[in-house]
């Protein structure tokens, strides 16, 4: 924040232009230091704005109501799992990611990829119980070409999915980010065969250019063995 300058009207934050910065980055800049969201997420002590995402969607879909066990996948910075310990205070949380997350007192944090197969026992293991709700903000860095991005991206929804059948209560939740045009229709046939309600949603904390949705399943039906 200290490389950017103070613009003097209207309180709006002006980046000054460093010749070494390229356009894009500019850019960013810019658009953070104006972002409502991030000014809010530095006043009440979020560490991302993203939590302000979760926040919406837990008022839209009230999906941290009664919560025991949370997982949340693609956890770092770590915004989301602080919204989840002030509307759950006395759940089960862990959560995974492949970058280092600072401690967040009552959740349990791997540093790793969920796509490695230790990853689903590992945070089993660490989660310590059935879950009620599974979390999912992970994204694949994108390339620039729409479909490779899409198809990583529904990898980690569908890998996400799957742990979420292997973990969560009957009547648990499963959320997940997806891109422009949503879960495709294999996926949201497999999330309907799972689940009872099946929606897409776009916050408003999401910034209107970006491709990101969540996808929301709730009234887990239970796992075949159990039916
Ligand atoms: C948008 S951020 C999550 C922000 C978080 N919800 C918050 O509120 O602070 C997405 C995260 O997903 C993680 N991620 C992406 N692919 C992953 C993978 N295969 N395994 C674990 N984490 C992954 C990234 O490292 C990144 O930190």
């Amino acid at each position: 924040m200290s490389r950017g300058g103070r613009g003097g009207k209207g309180g709006k934050e002006r980046v000054r232009t460093a010749r070494k910065r390229s356009a894009s980055s500019t850019r960013w800049l810019q658009r953070q230091l104006n972002d409502p969201y991030v000014k809010k997420a530095k006043a009440e002590g979020y560490r991302s704005r993203a939590a302000y995402k979760l926040i919406e969607l837990d008022e839209r879909f009230g999906l941290l109501k009664g919560v025991e066990g949370v997982v949340d996948l693609g956890i770092a910075p770590g915004g989301w799992a602080q919204v989840v310990r002030q509307k759950a205070p006395k759940a089960r949380v862990a959560g995974i990611d492949l970058l280092e997350t600072d401690p967040i007192d009552g959740v349990e944090i791997l540093q790793m990829d969920f796509m490695d197969d230790a990853a689903p026992g590992r945070l089993r293991e660490a989660l310590g119980g059935p879950a009620d709700l599974v979390l999912s903000d992970m994204a694949a860095n994108t390339v620039g070409h729409a479909q490779t991005d899409h198809l990583r991206t529904m990898g980690l929804v569908e890998a996400g999915l799957l742990f979420a059948t292997e973990v969560l209560r009957p009547g648990g939740a499963y959320v997940a980010k997806v891109l422009a045009g949503g879960a495709d229709n294999h996926l949201v046939a497999e999330l309907k065969r799972h689940f009872r309600t099946v929606k897409h949603a776009k916050p408003p904390a999401s910034r209107k250019g970006s491709s990101e949705w969540y996808v929301v399943a709730q009234g887990f039906k239970g796992r075949e063995e159990e039916a």
